[in-house]
């Protein structure tokens, strides 16, 4: 085994179908191009490798994660003495999904990774781990990060969402944090509201503090919690303190779309 680095996304199995995989898988290879970790095969190889993995696994609820790593070789820090890549692939059955319950959420006092780190899914996730126990720990469900210019960046494993008082989704840009594959589908999704006149638009943008602190609504995204919304931020309620009402459509959108939306973001078992 080597030190290098091994990245670990995870998706959604729903029924007979794996969620979104297509967009971790690309997620997934884009992170192992930069952390130089070569391909053990081709993309298909890999995809069916997976697919096949969860059918072995009879799971119809629960969720699929795998890594990449340099491979065996001589636990030193350069990958020239591995061998070969490895793939390892888990299926974890789960309870159906619950509707997120509200939550609070803090200032994070742990560093945020530099860009070149945080846009990659990898197992550098320190930081990540002290930021969630640093919310917890203050009774809240995780910290935000606020990057280097003073404007919201995301939480330990999840993109921030808001909804201004104009009532625009706003998110923040994924140039210097990950791009969710949740969130970014949440945007798309989120066109059915600007159409039926619950949003008056959508827009990725930076954020300050200030603002993201004086929404209407603001909403942790991602493929472990879907939509969560967050009632409180440090001191400051949010809105009406109450789970707002674009963060529950928002996940109501996106469970329907995991049961009955398009083949490019479901991808069936059999
Ligand atoms: C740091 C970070 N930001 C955002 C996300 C959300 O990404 P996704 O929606 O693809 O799960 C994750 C997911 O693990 C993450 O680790």
């Amino acid at each position: 085994m080597s030190i290098s680095i091994i990245l670990f996304p995870c998706w959604h199995i729903t029924g007979s179908h794996l969620y979104e995989l297509e967009q971790h898988l690309d997620r997934f290879l884009g992170s192992a191009l930069m952390a130089e970790i070569p391909l053990p095969f081709d993309r298909s190889t890999i995809r069916s490798i997976l697919i096949q993995t969860v059918r072995a696994s009879e799971c119809t609820q629960g969720s699929l994660r795998y890594w990449l790593s340099a491979g065996p070789g001589d636990f030193q820090l350069s990958s020239s003495g591995c061998s070969n890549s490895a793939l390892y692939a888990i299926v974890i059955e789960s309870a159906s999904l619950q509707v997120p319950a509200s939550c609070k959420v803090v200032t994070s006092s742990v560093p945020i990774k530099s860009p070149q780190f945080a846009v990659m899914k990898s197992v550098n996730y320190l930081p990540n781990v002290l930021t969630k126990i640093e919310g917890e720990e203050s009774g809240s469900f995780t910290g935000i990060w606020v990057d280097n210019e003073g404007f919201v960046a995301e939480g330990s494993n999840m993109n921030v969402g808001f909804v201004t008082k104009d009532k625009q989704l706003l998110v923040p840009r994924f140039d210097k944090i990950l791009s969710g594959c949740t969130a970014k589908r949440v945007l798309t999704l989120a066109e059915q509201l600007v159409v039926d006149g619950r949003l008056s638009g959508i827009i990725s943008r930076n954020v300050s503090v200030e603002e993201g602190k004086a929404a209407d609504e603001m909403m942790l995204i991602g493929s472990g919690i879907l939509v969560k919304p967050v009632v409180q931020w440090d001191d400051q309620i949010i809105g009406s303190g109450k789970e707002g009402q674009i963060a529950r459509a928002l996940y109501d959108l996106i469970l329907e779309d995991m049961k009955s939306g398009p083949p490019s973001v479901r991808i069936p078992i059999h």
